[in-house]
Parts: C-alpha cells; sequence; structure tokens
C-alpha cells in the first residue's frame, strides 16, 4: 500500500490592524470627492492607516505573532517564511528576512514573493509546493502592505486626513490630491498572516490545501502598474518623475473591474471542478477586496448565498496582500468558516495576476 500523501492543513490564522482609522469624509476634506460617490462605486467606508515609521515588516510580524498564537506554535518551530508585499520596507532586501528578525529566530529560508494583490493566492500555492515537495514542514505565510507610503500626499494633507490640522488646503493641494482620487480612496494598510504544517492524510476527508489554479498575463499589464521608477529608467528615480506623479500607480478602473467580475468567478468554477468538487460543495468563498461591486457581481455569477461569501472592505479598504487572509479571519469570526469547510481563496491584480486556491479547513 502506498504511504498517504502529506497535506498544507491551516493550523491558525492572525491579523495587524493598523490603529489610525480614517473614514469618507476625513478623504473629503482633502480632495475633490465624497462620502456617498465612495460608498456607491466601491463600498468602502473606513480604512486603517499605520503612523508614519511603521513599514509592512512591522505589521507582518505582528500579524505573524498572531497567527502562530492562534496556531499554538512557538516562533523557533517556523522552518520557511513566505512573505508577499507590494510595498516592501526597502527596494531589496525583501520583507522575509526582517519579519524573521523580528520574531527573534535564527536563521532560516525567507522567500518574497511580489504578485500585488494575488500575492496571498501565490503565495498559498507556493507553501503548499514546499511542504508537499519536504522542503519545509511548518511554514509562515505572511500578506502585508502599507499603502500609505504610496499615496502621494502631502504632510499638511496627511495632518488634514488626521485631523491634526483643520484646513482648507490650496486650490494647487487639492487639485493634485483629487488627480489620484480614484486612487487613495479605495486603500489601506494591513496585515494578515497564517501558519502551515505537513500533516499525513488519515484516509478519511482529505484536509488542507487541495488544489490551486493562478496565472498571469503580461499583455494587461498597462492598465494597472507604475510607470516610473525601475530598472528602465536612468537613473532609477528622479525628481521629474515625482513632481510629475509618475511614481504613482496608473490604473484604468474600469479595465481592472471588467477582467476580475469575469476571471474571479470564471477561475473558482474551474479549480472546483478540477478538484472534483461544485459550487454547491463550496462553504465559503474569500474574494480579494478590491470593490464591493466586483465581489457582488463576482457572487451573483457563481450563484452563491451570502452565508457562503465575507467581505470587508467597507471596513479595511482594499489592503491588497493582506486582504485574503483579514478577510478570512473575519468570516471565521463570523462563524463562516469551521472545522471540515471547503474554502476558496481567489484573487485578481496587477500583472494581470489572478487565480484560485482551495483549501478543506
Ligand atoms: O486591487 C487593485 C485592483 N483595482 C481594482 O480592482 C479597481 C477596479 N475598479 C474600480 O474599483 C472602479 O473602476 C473605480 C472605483 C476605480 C472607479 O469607479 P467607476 O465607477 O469605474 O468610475 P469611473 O472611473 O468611470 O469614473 C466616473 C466618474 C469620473 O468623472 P467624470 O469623468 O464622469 O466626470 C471620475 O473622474 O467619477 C469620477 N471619480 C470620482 N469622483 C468622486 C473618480 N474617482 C472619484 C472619487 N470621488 N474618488
Amino acid at each position: 500500500m502506498s504511504p498517504s500523501p502529506t497535506r498544507t492543513v491551516l493550523l491558525g490564522a492572525g491579523t495587524a490592524i493598523p490603529q489610525v482609522e480614517v473614514d469618507n469624509n476625513a478623504l473629503a476634506r482633502v480632495m475633490d470627492t465624497n462620502d456617498e460617490w465612495i460608498r456607491e462605486r466601491s463600498g468602502v467606508v473606513t480604512r486603517f492607516f499605520v503612523e508614519p515609521g511603521t513599514g509592512s515588516a512591522d505589521l507582518g510580524a505582528q500579524a505573524a505573532l498572531a497567527a502562530l498564537e492562534d496556531a499554538g506554535v512557538e516562533p523557533e518551530e517556523i522552518d520557511y517564511i513566505v512573505c508577499a508585499t507590494m510595498t516592501p520596507d526597502h527596494y531589496f532586501p525583501g520583507c522575509g528576512t526582517l519579519i524573521q528578525e523580528r520574531l527573534g529566530i535564527g536563521a532560516r529560508p525567507a522567500l518574497d514573493i511580489r504578485q500585488q494583490c494575488a500575492g496571498f493566492a501565490y503565495g498559498l500555492q507556493v507553501v503548499d509546493a514546499l511542504v508537499r515537495s519536504g522542503v519545509a514542514k511548518t511554514v509562515l505565510l505572511v500578506g502585508a502592505d502599507v499603502h500609505s507610503s504610496l499615496i502621494p500626499w502631502s504632510e499638511r494633507t496627511w495632518r488634514v486626513v488626521l485631523g491634526k490640522d483643520e484646513g482648507p488646503l490650496g486650490d494647487d493641494e487639492l487639485e493634485w490630491n483629487s488627480r489620484f482620487r480614484h486612487l487613495t480612496v479605495l486603500f489601506g494598510d494591513g496585515a494578515g498572516a497564517m501558519v502551515f504544517r505537513g500533516e499525513i492524510g488519515s484516509g478519511g476527508a482529505q484536509l488542507g490545501i487541495l488544489g490551486s489554479r493562478l496565472l498571469g498575463d503580461g499583455a494587461h499589464r498597462e492598465i494597472l502598474y507604475v510607470p516610473g521608477a525601475g530598472s528602465t529608467k536612468r537613473p532609477w528615480v528622479d525628481l521629474a518623475m515625482i513632481e510629475s506623479g509618475e511614481t504613482v500607480p496608473v490604473m484604468d478602473g474600469r479595465k481592472v473591474f471588467k477582467l476580475a467580475v469575469t476571471r474571479m468567478p470564471r477561475v473558482t468554477k474551474e479549480l472546483l471542478e478540477e478538484n472534483g468538487f461544485g459550487l454547491d460543495d463550496l462553504d465559503l468563498l474569500v474574494m480579494h477586496q478590491a470593490n464591493l461591486r466586483i465581489n457582488e457581481a463576482a457572487q451573483r455569477a457563481l450563484k452563491l448565498p451570502d452565508e457562503r461569501v465575507h467581505n470587508v472592505i467597507q471596513k479595511y479598504g482594499n489592503t491588497t496582500s493582506a486582504t485574503l487572509p483579514i478577510c478570512f479571519e473575519e468570516a471565521r469570526a463570523a462563524g463562516k468558516a469551521e472545522p471540515g469547510s471547503l474554502v476558496a481563496f481567489t484573487a485578481l491584480g496587477a500583472g494581470l495576476h489572478w487565480g484560485s486556491v482551495l483549501m478543506r479547513l
């Protein structure tokens, strides 16, 4: 009889949410926008920002500690770290080793992946491959993003947003901030983490990561990317790029929206079928949280009832790599992710990268 295969089983999860909560009305003080537009078009009501000086590795380490505690695993037991972020503390090194150091553990492999909003989903696939190939046994996966570092606001704008200055801002500053309003109203900071361990299957219902379907297509690069600052530039970054706004992401929101509402449901369905399941078998769909309207459309396309979908964009905005674990944690707290549940983690983001990972809790 051949031995039962190793499965990558989730032991615990945790999140780190920054202290500073900002509502839509605060944003309306620094740009031409309003609460009604933001809620109607995106669903976002509040988001959280870190204090200046806090980076993705700080938030990531905090989420990692929460996940380790939830898992009942000591930091030293982790034998591989995988970190997803598009806002690393530095251009290099990535956040993996910075998190390892903050956890106070010795040297071990630390891998950074950068698939933006699909980063955590790609991370799940990488963790599963590491565990099932026998390279690692107990793995920490972190998704952390500090979007406030990408927002091109002046110190004065930040003070007004945070209620430390009554304003009003001058016309030039309002105009500059309004130029990026379609982006800046959507994002927030946060981190989430999960701890996995390889376990030998027991012959009953298979637990852990059951399969994944992840894709990438550079043909859609220009609908969401940062044009300035990079290796095609010489120098990497200069003042002219910053002053012209080239270091701020460019996003064709409508094109991203259309791709998300078609590809997220399609890939989820394909993955379920590949693994011998139908939509009726799915207990919970955890989707990337870029826009509530995207997720409502995806839910309708899959004909899933509200009890089997969870959304947190209203509270946190889009936290990129942190979104899937934060949404999962909130779904679990709401009683939607019980032991034995079949959960799909589905995302789409810049690259274009998209895909889905299936897990039995
Ligand atoms: O994970 C990252 C991936 N990103 C996404 O998935 C984003 C997907 N796309 C979206 O979420 C939506 O396309 C947005 C929320 C970005 C935009 O919503 P929309 O319904 O597609 O609006 P739009 O871009 O077609 O703009 C409609 C109007 C425009 O004004 P005019 O040209 O009609 O006068 C915009 O300038 O809304 C204006 N607008 C705003 N107005 C008030 C854009 N942003 C804002 C704003 N406040 N924040």
